[in-house]
């Protein structure tokens, strides 16, 4: 197992071999995210692009509560529209460059997702929740609409009625609920929960990392234009694929009946 290091505190980076878990840190403010949160998180994020022993993420919150209970109410309540709009574009920034990783983030979905919580378990590739978990938008409640891309990311991913039902609404609804809406992937128990990331991260740590990012290039593009251009870009993405040595060793493994050994290379 990997050390502990912090990062300006409210935000706790640790690795065990290729997987790197983030957990945000404010448990006794349910890990809602300050602007200082945000840049720690962004930091994060940049640093774990960047290195290639990291092949998988894990990103959730401190405490037996929270995932993230939302934005910093505190922080936000005197800021002036010119704020805000900064705010809200760094929240966007942020789970932009946590959707656009090109390795896998999985949400560990232990408590509240709520407002910028949801936002940014939306953000990521795969989200697991304990049954325990509650999701939800509700920044109608404080006279406000979702800043971190809730609007748009909900209804790409749940759909429209999804979407308007749990913003204009406002009231947050169980696992079981998010997972008919195809907001989570998963649900376990909450006493199952650390189980299962470990088993979908152990496994996305020993997949193929050029394919992972193909994948997740291919999904995330295609998700943002006409068919058409995304099939140019799946085709672009596979083709790549032939100029790795994991689709060489992948492709023996399978008809020499053993497991294969990926690299990354
Ligand atoms: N921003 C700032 N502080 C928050 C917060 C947020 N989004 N969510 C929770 N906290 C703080 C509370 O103010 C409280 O701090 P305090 O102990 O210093 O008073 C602490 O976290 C614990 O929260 P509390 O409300 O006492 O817990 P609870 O179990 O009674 O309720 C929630 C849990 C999640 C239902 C409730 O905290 C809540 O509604 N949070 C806000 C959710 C929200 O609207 N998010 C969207 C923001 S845009």
């Amino acid at each position: 197992m990997g050390e502990s290091r912090d990062r300006t505190e409210t935000v706790l980076v640790h690795d065990d071999g290729a997987i790197r878990t983030v957990t945000v840190n404010r448990p006794d403010k349910l890990n809602a995210l300050n602007a200082a949160t945000l840049a720690a998180l962004q930091a994060a994020f940049d640093a774990a692009a960047d290195d290639s022993s990291v092949r998988v993420l894990v990103l959730t919150g401190a405490g037996p509560k929270a995932f993230v209970a939302g934005a910093d109410i505190a922080e936000m309540a005197d800021l002036s529209a010119a704020r805000g709009h900064e705010f809200s574009l760094a929240g966007q920034r942020l789970m932009r460059r946590i959707e656009t990783l090109p390795k896998p983030v999985i949400a560990r979905i232990n408590g509240f997702a709520l407002g910028g919580g949801l936002e940014l378990a939306m953000a990521c590739h795969l989200r697991v929740a304990a049954d325990s978990a509650r999701l939800g938008q509700p920044e109608i409640g404080l006279g406000l609409i979702p800043g971190f891309g809730g609007t748009q990311r909900l209804l790409r991913l749940a759909g429209r009625a999804a979407a308007l039902e749990l913003c204009l609404l406002g009231a947050p609804i169980d696992a079981a609920r998010a997972q008919q809406f195809g907001i989570v992937n998963r649900v376990v128990p909450a006493e199952a929960l650390d189980a299962e990331i470990k088993a979908i991260a152990a496994q996305l740590s020993r997949s193929a990392p050029l394919a992972l990012r193909g994948t997740l290039e291919a999904v995330i593009a295609g998700g943002e234009c006409a068919i058409d251009e995304g099939l140019r870009f799946e085709s672009a993405q596979f083709a790549l694929l032939f100029a790795s040595q994991d689709m060489r060793e992948g492709t023996r493994a399978f008809l020499e009946r053993r497991k294969p050994e990926f690299r990354g290379e």
